[in-house]
């Protein structure tokens, strides 16, 4: 049977894949759970048993078993049960290395010491995407298994390729993946994450895997669709890059001609994007309710900078769950200027409510793409949360990501060699692109007339498909 031509875009929060036939391109329906079920939140949730969750399942799963419970920690000491070595040299090596070889053996140095849950029912993983390029990421302990960042990558690209298959039924091998411009502003870092991808596909099941960027296959559709010839831009900004590609595109006779003739003037991109914000919302909005303002002891000394760090990402806040630091914060919370916000952060911590915070910090930002005004609100016992946030607060807290985000669009302008004038349309993709402050700095560059919105979650996807096709 003809393999069908797939594009699979794996997002950093939402991942898709299409199918392309003929002139038809299919959007994939990829988790029958999720409200937008042809997207796939790109979440893994890996129970103690070792059985692997993605999708909307995974957050449903983790919120319902872990959330609410207390976590208890303890601090193993791995001691002989390490091989290789123990404390001595940090491990140099890089890249994936198949179960039995040897050199898989060799574990990073803190492994010697493990804090571990005891009483966990799993773990959720979330924006996997963004840790590829990280190289002091390699992976992590999940009750006692060690899992590679390429293999954690590869449970969420298997679910995805087995809908794949059972939509087209077909054991679909070959397929165009989507990469962001920059996965790193680092060269070697970008090329260290391409490379993981790569491997994570192929240990999913994808013998052939091509990549293409992101941004210029949201303009895929729409630019064989053209009869003449346009200079066009396509600023994509999801969960965790801002991408910007300025093209040259349209004009030829047919589709094939125009996708061949079409060139790429100039790429930039950051990797900050909406998981960037729901931070900043966090630090401004958030950590103050946490006690990040508060003094402690006869010293009046401020909260230490690592538990806010840790609350920036919930996905370490359990880390925290020690005794001592447990210990620590009961203390403090007596000498506190501000006890009830130590207390709620202990509960914070205790109860797992991270992601349930994350979650609210979101929806909170979606709404106000929409809404004049958004509450951020907890009521679980002990937290007792409510937090208002209104648009112009929320442009002011984002400023300084909107600068890096324009600064990319004038980095991408540069090595076009374009002014803003010379472009003849802007086309925006990606969640965060509905976000009115974004949507504000490029109608004040651009003129809401030269704006056009594609398929917020899916032009990606069915641009990757459309390539396919004409490889
Ligand atoms: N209505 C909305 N308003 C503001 N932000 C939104 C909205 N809907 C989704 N988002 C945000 O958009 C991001 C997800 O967008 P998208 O699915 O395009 O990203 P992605 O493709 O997974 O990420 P990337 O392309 O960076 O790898 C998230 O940060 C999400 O919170
Ligand atoms: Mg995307």
């Amino acid at each position: 049977m003809a393999q069908p031509c797939i594009g699979i875009d794996f997002g950093t929060t939402n991942s898709s894949a299409a199918a392309a036939e003929a002139d038809d391109v299919r959007v994939l329906e990829l988790d029958a759970a999720n409200d937008n079920p042809t997207s796939l939140p790109s979440l893994l949730y890996i129970t103690a048993e070792g059985q692997a969750v993605a999708g909307r399942e995974a957050a449903d799963t983790y919120i319902a078993r872990n959330v609410g419970r207390e976590v208890e920690l303890k601090q193993v000491d791995l001691g002989l049960d390490i091989e290789g070595y123990v404390g001595g040299e940090p491990d140099k090596s890089e890249g994936y290395r198949p179960p039995g070889d040897p050199s898989a053996a060799v574990r990073e140095a803190v492994r010697a010491k493990a804090t571990v849950e005891v009483n966990s029912p799993g773990r959720l993983f979330q924006s996997l995407k963004s840790s590829l390029r990280l190289k002091g990421f390699k992976g992590t302990d999940v009750f006692g298994r060690h899992y590679q960042i390429e293999e954690l990558t590869a449970l969420l690209l298997r679910a995805i390729k087995e809908r794949i298959d059972a939509h087209t039924g077909a054991d679909v091998e070959t397929a165009v993946f989507g990469r962001p411009v920059r996965f790193s502003e680092r060269p070697e870092e970008d090329a260290l994450a391409e490379r993981r991808l790569e491997t994570a596909a192929e240990l999913a099941g994808f013998k052939n895997v091509v990549f293409f960027y992101e941004p210029v296959a949201a303009c895929v559709e729409y630019a064989i669709a053209m009869d003449r010839r346009q200079r066009l831009m396509v600023v994509d900004i999801g969960g965790g890059t801002c991408d910007v590609c300025v093209m040259e595109f349209g004009g030829a006779a047919g589709a094939a001609e125009r996708l061949a003739e079409s060139r790429i003037l100039g790429v930039a991109g950051v990797p900050v994007a909406g998981d960037a914000i729901d931070r900043e919302i966090l630090r401004a909005k958030l950590f103050p309710y946490f006690g990040s303002r508060s003094r402690y002891g006869p010293s009046k000394l401020p909260m230490p900078q690592y538990v806010y760090a840790a609350l920036a990402d919930w996905q370490n806040l359990y880390k925290l769950n020690t005794e001592e630091i447990m210990n620590w914060l009961i203390a403090s919370e007596m000498s506190s200027d501000q006890p009830e916000t130590i207390r709620r952060l202990r509960t914070l911590i205790r109860k797992n409510y991270g992601y349930p915070l994350a979650r609210k910090v979101e929806q909170a930002k979606k709404t106000l793409s929409f809404e004049e005004r958004a509450r951020i609100e907890l009521e679980e016992e002990g937290l007792d949360l409510h937090v208002e946030l209104e648009r112009p607060e929320f442009a002011h807290i984002i400023e300084h990501t909107l600068d890096e985000m324009r600064h990319s669009i004038e980095e991408a302008e540069k090595a076009a060699e374009m002014r803003p004038e010379d472009i003849d349309l802007v086309l925006t993709t990606g969640g965060t692109s509905l976000i009115p402050a974004v949507r504000k700095m490029l109608e004040d560059r651009y003129g809401s007339e030269r704006l056009l919105q594609r398929d917020t979650f899916v032009s990606v996807a069915s641009g990757l498909a459309v390539v396919a096709q004409y490889m």
